[in-house]
């Protein structure tokens, strides 16, 4: 990948690289953002569940919700937009703890805060960086792991990402969820998030959500959906051929070498020395 290439699409805002979707000027006025008590906020890394967990909820049945966008995606009138919504709001980010806007903090919105299997992630986000024109084109997988073990990639690096959330694990409005438990037993994890925002649900209604949120009734309802791209969480992926490709837990091993992977566990081991997140993901 030629570095022209890489900073035509990508823009650097606090050592973090972002897509030019989410403007300079909106990433500098993150803390005038104004929350509500009762909001909802998905954090994840790029490509560990964010579509996932977001039709759990749009699926939860009298949620009353309204997904919008990624709270960084657009220009400065972003949160105009956001004030126009009248239902309790389901706010996805990618962002990391310290630039969440302060009054999310403040005001102890609820928060959601998805994560995946590095290696999983990282094949994930390969697969969307060569699909997607508004990324950088990436020649291999070598290659590109190479960046994603830099942290040269969009939202930077995995490792930083998930060490600033986990120091607020213990948060009471904090809810920690794991893409790989979502894999195991995703009736579990749907009572999870369903207790964590106050709403009843009948062993019913989760197996509808559990069903209406299956990786091929998604898929085949994407290929359906008309997003616009403005109004939902389709702008955080407006092609959603591009979301949905295998779904699955371990698939990283179709693609590391030996050595890839080792060099990949000795960063692992040394970033994550003291993180209790880290047995999650012992291969
Ligand atoms: P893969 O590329 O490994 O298939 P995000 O929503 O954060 O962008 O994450 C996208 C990843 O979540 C993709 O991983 C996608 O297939 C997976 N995913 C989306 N919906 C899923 C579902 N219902 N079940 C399992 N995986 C799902």
């Amino acid at each position: 990948m030629s570095s022209q290439n890489q900073s035509s699409v990508l823009h650097k805002f606090k050592e973090i690289l972002f897509s030019t979707m989410s403007s300079e000027e909106l990433l500098n006025s993150l803390d005038s953002f104004s929350a509500r008590e009762d909001d909802v906020f998905l954090v994840s890394y790029p490509k560990s569940g964010t579509h996932w967990i977001a039709k759990v909820i749009e699926n939860i049945p009298n949620a009353e919700i309204t997904l919008t966008s990624p709270i960084e995606l657009g220009d400065i009138s972003k949160f105009e937009e956001l004030k126009m919504y009248r239902k309790r709001r389901v706010i996805p980010t990618h962002l990391n703890y310290s630039m969440l806007p302060v009054d999310i903090k403040q005001k102890q919105c609820k928060i959601i805060y998805i994560i995946r299997n590095p290696k999983d992630t990282a094949v994930s986000l390969f697969h969307y960086y060569r699909d997607n024109p508004n990324l950088p084109g990436v020649e291999t997988w070598a290659a590109f792991l190479e960046l994603f073990l830099k942290g040269n990639v969009v939202y930077g690096s995995w490792f930083d990402h998930v060490l600033s959330w986990e120091s607020h694990r213990n948060d009471k409005n904090i809810l920690f969820i794991f893409y790989e438990e979502m894999k195991k037993d995703l009736s579990k994890s749907i009572k999870k998030i369903t207790t964590f925002l106050g709403i009843n649900v009948s062993d019913g209604e989760i197996n509808q959500i559990s069903w209406k949120s299956s990786f091929r009734e998604m898929k085949n309802n994407a290929a359906k959906e008309n997003c616009d791209p403005n109004k939902t969480i389709c702008a955080l992926t407006s092609n959603k051929n591009l979301v949905f490709r295998k779904g699955a837990v371990g698939d990283w091993i179709n693609y590391f070498t030996s050595k890839q992977k080792r060099v990949f566990d000795e960063l692992f081991t040394e970033k994550m020395k003291h993180s209790e997140l880290a047995r999650h993901f012992e291969d």
